[in-house]
């Protein structure tokens, strides 16, 4: 049998043409087109490229976008899901319950058909952001916000979220972050999508899978760790000390390392600058000053001293950028998933276009031909 690569660590498991990642360089492409690009594109054309493998025309354009802005409106059976969710948990979780709901709901959920699949994953990126805002007004005894169709994909979830319209650069921001968020190759919960897509199962099981994975916190949890770290520390002269104290108790510092980037992760990089631009336009660089001392400290720490390539990772910045958005820890692994939904539905459509069944192999280190003996 071959050797065990703990973790699946360098193994290339199949072909797809949603995403490049070089690690050694720091390059990511969505279709062939470098991040740094596709940051000129709203999050709706984002979803229209990942979805259909190529940029709309105009006029598809804009019946995409008609189509994403109509969808984005849940049922009341879906809202009262939410409504008998326990408020003491992750928005994540009410997400997860929710898509399972809408999965009774859709008269196409066993059909894996291109056309099947292309309207149940439209749909299901329009309605993420309505749910997690939904979960939040309810939470906090609020009524929630139906989605206003004029605004973009970003504006328009921060709109439910607060009841009020956030401001041109909040907009901008809360769209940077889905973007960035779309789409990472075969990260875990991706791995996890095309698993059960694999299994001939539904789409909505498939997605229900990627949120189960996305959660933790080696993975799109870490916002939610951040979040925490950066409340814990409190002050810039603190995030030195706290930092060394996490290295000399051998705990991981999150919201850095990355399986893949062994340099700066290029989403990192963007979501600093969105982030360094937002706090400056509040005057409060509180949060991005600790950022930037944990980032010096971290690096300094393991990439000078101890030749490590521990970088900052998508998640570093995004959750530094959440504390100028206002984002509810709570919700920032569902904020994430509102970014990701469009990546998963892409890698779904793929995986059921070619499908083999994805199984890979354990090494039995038990023992054999024992007899029953019960203790
Ligand atoms: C993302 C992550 C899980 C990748 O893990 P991986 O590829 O399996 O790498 P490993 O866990 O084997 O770590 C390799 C080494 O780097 C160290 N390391 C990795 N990330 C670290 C971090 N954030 N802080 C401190 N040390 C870290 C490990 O302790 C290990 O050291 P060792 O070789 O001395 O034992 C890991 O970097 C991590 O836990 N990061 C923090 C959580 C996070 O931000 N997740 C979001 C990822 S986008």
């Amino acid at each position: 049998m071959a050797e065990i690569q703990k973790g699946l660590e360098g193994i290339v498991a199949l072909e797809t043409k949603i995403a490049y990642i070089d690690g050694i360089k720091g390059i990511l492409e969505y279709r062939g087109i470098n991040i740094n690009e596709i940051m000129k594109l709203s999050y709706d054309e984002v979803v229209y490229l990942l979805l259909h493998s190529k940029l709309p025309t105009e006029s598809d354009r804009t019946k995409f976008i008609n189509r994403l802005r109509d969808e984005r409106v849940i049922d009341e059976g879906t809202i009262n899901i939410v409504r008998v969710c326990n408020f003491n948990i992750e928005a994540m979780d009410a997400l997860r319950t929710a898509v399972s709901h809408l999965s009774h709901c859709d008269p196409d959920l066993n059909d894996n058909s291109l056309e099947a699949n292309l309207r149940k994953g439209t749909e299901l990126v329009a309605q993420f952001p309505t749910i997690v805002a939904a979960f939040w007004r309810i939470r906090n005894m609020e009524e929630p916000i139906p989605p206003d169709k004029t605004l973009s994909h970003g504006a328009n979830f921060l709109y439910m979220l607060r009841g009020t319209k956030p401001t041109a650069l909040e907009a901008k921001c809360m769209e940077s972050d889905f973007i960035l968020s779309a789409e990472h190759e075969l990260n875990a919960s991706t791995f996890s999508v095309r698993t059960t897509a694999s299994t001939l199962s539904d789409m909505h099981s498939a997605i229900i899978s990627g949120l189960g994975t996305l959660k933790g916190v080696l993975h799109g949890g870490a916002r939610l760790a951040v979040l925490e770290m950066l409340d814990e520390i409190e002050e810039p002269e603190k995030a030195e000390n706290h930092v060394l104290n996490l290295i000399s108790n051998k705990k991981r510092v999150m919201g850095f390392g990355h399986r893949v980037y062994k340099t700066f992760d290029p989403r990192g990089i963007i979501f600093k600058q969105i982030t360094k631009e937002i706090a400056e336009d509040t005057g409060d660089l509180r949060w991005f000053s600790i950022a930037e001392n944990i980032e010096a400290t971290v690096l300094r720490e393991f990439v000078e001293k101890r030749n490590k390539p521990i970088y900052p990772n998508v998640d570093f910045y995004a959750g530094v950028l959440y504390k100028y958005l206002k984002i509810p820890p709570l919700l920032s692994t569902a904020v994430f998933a509102i970014g990701r939904i469009s990546g998963w539905v892409a890698h779904c459509i793929e995986q059921f276009a070619d499908n083999r069944l994805i199984r890979p192999r354990a090494r039995y280190a038990g023992e054999h031909d024992l007899p029953i003996r019960f203790l």
